[in-house]
């Protein structure tokens, strides 16, 4: 018989936040406790109502793999959707909207999709109705793909970040009147692996990366930049954009795994958030990029510094640098886009944490106190912004095989977001560290992208094979509604 590593790490549960009595009532009242999700993962629907391809669905019906043209049918589910969420108490939700349902072709001068426009104004009307903030990202992924078909999409910063704009535009115009948080981006280095793992694998070089890079920023800080001139003085909400990344320990104190570690933290994180905090790219970043080419006239970088209102994170795992870096030449995609310094999730033979599904991700709660530690000395101290924690959750190693009534006493991934909202609460608390939100990923199981829906990370499952997508809470939803309960102070 195998030994299962994951057997031998002991669960946690909720008790090691609500046993503690230092803890009860120490978030503010207005702390953002949310569920969060994004369009393509979860409305299905992909040419209701006048929709347009996106290059996922492009993508993933080339290749015959799991696909969105259903998802979890949020499109048509929405109001069943909003009563989740009731019942799980949030007082947020996070949710992206998708490009080409609000404009199919997805051009700046190219027609807007009133249908897709009346969806989210609904969606967005209903939260509110029942006291649900919306906390929306404008970008989670989703292109039009025609914007691929017309100029290759990010390949083209010269292009693609005035179509972006507009787009934002319609948004601030036809729904800024009642959603005051935004994210601009989620995980523009996550966008840009996808692209180099998947759908331009073939084709992708360093330059590549470069013109995603500025795509990615400049379409950041151009939406910032019009909605701080247009919008905000009368909607009065705040922008930022949401960064991810694992965080990176050196393996021992050899100096090759110290500068390791900080390099890939460079790579997957200060790529965008140097460029955003202090205006220029980690110097690192030029061990393998031509300094001449990565890089913004002064014009750019006078709107890419500055370009936040907040600090938005999204945050699952940690690894150990062990001080090896792998050549460029022959490197995965993966590697490209997250740094080639060698990670490893084992030291000794010890594995660092719980093991999710597929290896993403592990349960390492002690390493996201670090890295909150991290980004307060190296991005918030010196902006006072807030942060949120905009993603944090967990795919139970396994549950893709169970049945709905065993699959939803899911105790390690309650014992990951009981010892991952410990951390972050203490983080606050101890550290003194503005955490101002926690949105769980994900209200509900979706597509996983690449992955399918063979890795789930819903707090509540979806069974996909009956004909109306049977929505069933697991045990981690309630446990997260008695946390934030016993944390948020009623006054
Ligand atoms: C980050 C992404 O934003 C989201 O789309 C994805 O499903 C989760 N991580 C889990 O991998």
């Amino acid at each position: 018989m195998t030994i299962d590593p994951n057997d031998s790490i002991p669960l946690l549960t909720e008790d090691v936040i609500t046993g503690d009595k230092a803890l009860k009532g120490v978030l503010p009242h207005d702390f953002a406790y949310a569920a969060s999700t994004a369009s393509f993962q979860i409305e299905g629907g992909w040419n209701q109502d006048g929709k347009g391809p996106g290059i996922w669905d492009v993508y993933l019906h080339e290749n015959n793999m799991d696909n969105g043209d259903d998802a979890v049918n949020s499109y048509n589910l929405w109001r069943e959707d909003i009563k989740l969420l009731k019942q799980y108490g949030v007082n947020t939700y996070r949710f992206s909207i998708s490009w080409p349902r609000v404009k199919p072709l997805g051009g700046k001068d190219d027609p807007v999709n009133e249908k897709g426009i009346e969806y989210y104004s609904n969606l967005v009307d209903a939260l509110l109705a029942e006291g649900i903030t919306p906390f929306v990202t404008i970008f989670h992924w989703d292109t039009p793909y025609e914007l691929q078909k017309r100029y290759g999409e990010f390949e083209n910063p010269e292009k693609l970040v005035d179509d972006f704009v507009a787009y934002a535009r319609v948004l601030f115009e036809r729904l800024g009147d009642r959603v005051t948080n935004w994210i601009t981006i989620n995980e523009p280095v996550i966008y840009m692996m996808f692209n180099i793992m998947g759908m331009k694998a073939d084709t992708w070089t360093e330059d590549t990366s470069i013109a995603y890079t500025k795509s990615l920023l400049l379409s950041h800080a151009r939406t910032v930049d019009l909605y701080r001139r247009e919008f905000k003085p009368k909607q009065g909400g705040q922008i930022g954009i949401t960064l991810n990344v694992d965080y990176v320990v050196p393996i021992d104190d050899s100096p090759a795994a110290i500068e390791a570690a900080q390099d890939s933290l460079d790579q997957m994180f200060g790529q965008f958030a140097d460029p955003i905090y202090h205006g220029y790219f980690p110097e690192s970043m030029y061990k393998r990029f031509d300094r001449t080419k990565l890089n913004f006239t002064p014009e750019e970088w006078a709107i890419v510094k500055g370009s936040n209102d907040f600090f938005g994170l999204n945050h699952y795992s940690t690894f150990y640098a062990t001080g090896e870096v792998r050549p460029l030449k022959g490197a995965s995609g993966r590697d490209r886009a997250l740094g080639l310094e060698v990670r490893v999730a084992e030291k000794n033979g010890v594995p660092i944490g719980r093991r999710g599904e597929n290896g993403h991700p592990y349960d390492v709660a002690w390493g996201f106190r670090l890295l909150i530690q991290y980004i307060d000395k190296r991005y918030l101290k010196s902006s006072g912004h807030r942060l949120y924690i905009t993603e944090n959750g967990y795919a139970v190693d396994g549950e893709t095989k169970l049945e709905i009534d065993q699959a939803v006493e899911d105790k390690a991934r309650q014992s990951y977001y009981a010892g991952y909202i410990r951390e972050a609460v203490l983080a606050r608390t101890e550290d003194g560290i503005d955490v101002a939100g926690y949105m769980a990923w994900s209200l509900m199981d979706n597509l996983e992208w690449l992955q399918g829906y063979r890795s789930r990370f819903g707090i509540t499952c979806v069974d996909r094979s009956s004909p109306d997508f049977t929505r069933t809470p697991k045990e981690s939803a309630f446990m997260l509604k008695r946390v934030f309960d016993y944390l948020i102070s009623k006054e």
